[in-house]
């Protein structure tokens, strides 16, 4: 049995995601000492986990020093990487929304719009015929409004809390998130009975 290396993002979606494969019948222990490892080998499995940034799981992936992984489609859709997406886990949903304060228009000239997924901000904004500039930040999103720097921002809506908490509104539903199962396309071919009988294990559970 060949080695899968597999990698996941650290924190929440780790352990809904660890979860799912010790549901999916693979013989991995209940309990993982994270502590700061950035690997963990599982022998009984074959399968090493390598723990890493949300937004570097498909590099890893697309460089092949993982085989599989799993990354949230915001990220997918933001970094357009070569990777297969072979399963939608349904898990940590969410989507990605405009906001901005209530009853307020965009600037007709040059609208502003912060956040921390350019690509995805400039397409959604390009199909819907509106220029626009875009400030690219990398966290506390929800503050460029209040504080003037921008129009509009392009963010994740999870409870909805944040933009609650800071007095923005919703404005425009852009896409849905949830994690996804990638593959490198030549891990798929290379290893395909094993990834293929992982995707149809955790197949199972989802549907
Ligand atoms: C994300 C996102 C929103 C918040 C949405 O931020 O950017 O700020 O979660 O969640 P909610 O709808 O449940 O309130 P994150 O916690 O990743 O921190 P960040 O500000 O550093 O991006």
């Amino acid at each position: 049995m060949n080695e899968l290396t597999i990698a996941m993002p650290k924190g929440r979606i780790f352990e809904e995601a660890y979860q799912m494969l010790i549901d999916a019948g693979f013989n991995l222990p209940e309990e993982v000492e994270m502590s700061r490892k950035l690997m963990i080998e599982i022998p009984e499995e074959k399968i090493r986990f390598i723990l890493a940034k949300p937004t570097d799981v498909p590099v890893y992936v697309e460089h092949g020093v993982a085989d599989i992984g799993i990354a949230g489609k915001d990220t997918l859709l933001e970094l357009n990487r070569n990777v297969h997406e072979l399963l939608d886990l349904k898990i940590s949903k969410c989507y990605i929304a405009s906001a901005g304060l209530p009853n307020t228009q965009m600037n007709e000239i040059a609208p502003r719009i912060a956040t921390k997924y350019p690509n995805i901000a400039m397409s959604y904004y390009k199909e819907m015929g509106e220029q626009v500039e875009i400030i690219e930040l990398n966290g506390s999103i929800e503050l460029a409004p209040m504080i003037g720097l921008a129009d509009r921002i392009v963010d994740i809506v999870s409870t909805g809390r944040t933009l609650k908490e800071n007095g923005l509104v919703e404005y425009e539903h852009i896409t849905d998130v949830s994690s996804r199962l990638i593959a490198n396309p030549v891990s798929y071919r290379m290893k395909s009975e094993r990834i293929q009988d992982l995707v149809s294990r955790l197949k199972k559970l989802v549907n």
